[in-house]
């Protein structure tokens, strides 16, 4: 028997979902290649430490057993690498969970958030989910613009947010821009840092947040395992915050976002520094010589500058374009990130993977780019 009445209505979601479409993953398949070299997603490819792995091993012997809700062990491995307060770091399920929690708690419907163009999409869809409006401040010059940003702030904003190296051009707001912007907000403005790859950093003139989170009560800084430390996979980042957002977060916060298995790679990852130094010593040493060839070898692209794990390449010749490019290196079984609407024209993004398949990259390239 139908129970149901065919005149009541159908559950309605929230409306601003109306406006959201589902998040599509990135390719990672090519048909008939069995082993493609994936270099869209941002993905260490050198993995996680080998204690990381031994320690996510380890766990399967205590399965049974909710996680450490408090999060100690690593908070405590974190605050004791970055020489943190461990009073003011919360883990999650990936930074993507925490950006979402700060969102929730700080942003009501019809306020005002503004973006920097390059940040996290996921941002967006959180903000927008929660009836938000969004105020984007564009980056002509391919890096967060402090004076746009300010601009972009009125009375009905409650949350800035910036992702410091930006995506996809990997791109940094200096330190002095970073503190010039944080001391001309109104301070109900939240500013969220968003610094996913902030650990590949190694210039003089970067500052990732945690000085401007220490200095006051409206700066958050957040930061993720997925990347230089090569755990994608498990889902776990962090955030630091003053004792203010740090409560509000656990207000929200379910209580076991982060799992052992993750807590327990992440704290073996995050305590392994020679591993940490290797990695981004690589991916640093790879840029460059991935810069040089192109420089070199590769008239009609710009290699624009990156301090991130991946990088940009505009096609500028007039001839030769990003979707060619991308089905060049494809149809040799190579799986670029082209830059869709909103990003930066004709350009593709790719991630900087092991040696031998950065030279694929290159190969390829070249060879399109004189055929
Ligand atoms: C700029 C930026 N922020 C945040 C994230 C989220 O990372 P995760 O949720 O894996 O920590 C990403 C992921 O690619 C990113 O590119």
């Amino acid at each position: 028997m139908n129970r149901k009445h065919p005149a009541a209505g159908l559950p309605s979601p929230n409306t601003a979902l109306s406006q959201l479409t589902p998040f599509k993953q990135g390719k990672s398949e090519i048909s008939g290649v069995s082993h493609p070299i994936k270099l869209s997603a941002n993905e260490s490819h050198l993995g996680a430490s080998p204690h990381a792995l031994e320690a996510y091993r380890a766990v399967a012997a205590t399965l049974n057993r909710y996680p450490d809700g408090s999060q100690t062990a690593l908070r405590t491995a974190i605050a004791e690498t970055f020489d943190l307060s461990a009073d003011k770091i919360v883990c999650g399920n990936g930074s993507d969970e925490l950006l979402q929690l700060l969102i929730r708690a700080y942003v009501r419907p019809g306020d005002e958030v503004v973006f920097s163009r390059y940040s996290f999409a996921m941002a967006m869809v959180h903000a927008t989910a929660q009836g938000a409006t969004l105020v984007i401040a564009e980056e002509p010059q391919l890096r967060p613009d402090t004076d746009r940003l300010l601009a972009a702030v009125s009375p009905a904003t409650r949350m800035l947010l910036l992702a410091s190296p930006n995506n996809p051009v990997g791109q940094y707001l200096s330190s002095s821009e970073l503190w010039r912007l944080y001391e001309n907000l109104p301070p109900q403005v939240l500013l969220v840092i968003d610094g996913a790859y902030a650990d590949y950093v190694t210039a003089d003139d970067f500052e990732a947040g945690s000085a401007l989170v220490d200095a006051g009560a409206n700066a958050v800084m957040t930061r993720t395992f997925s990347k230089l430390y090569g755990l994608a996979g498990l889902r776990i980042g962090w955030a630091y915050a003053p004792a203010n957002i740090i409560d509000s977060i656990q207000r929200i916060r379910t209580p076991f976002n982060a799992s052992c298995a993750a807590m327990a790679a992440a704290e073996a990852a995050v305590r392994d520094i020679a591993y940490s130094s290797h990695v981004r010593d690589y991916n640093a040493h790879e840029l460059q010589r991935i810069c040089a060839a192109v420089q070199r070898d590769m008239r009609g692209i710009d290699f624009l500058p990156s301090v991130a794990n991946f990088y940009l390449l505009r096609f500028v010749d007039g001839v030769h374009t990003a979707a060619g490019a991308a089905a060049a290196l494809e149809s040799a079984g190579i799986i670029p990130r082209p830059v869709g609407a909103g990003g930066p024209d004709n350009c593709l993004r790719i991630t900087v993977g092991l040696s031998h398949e950065n030279d694929a990259v290159l190969k390829v390239l070249a060879r399109h780019m004189n055929s």
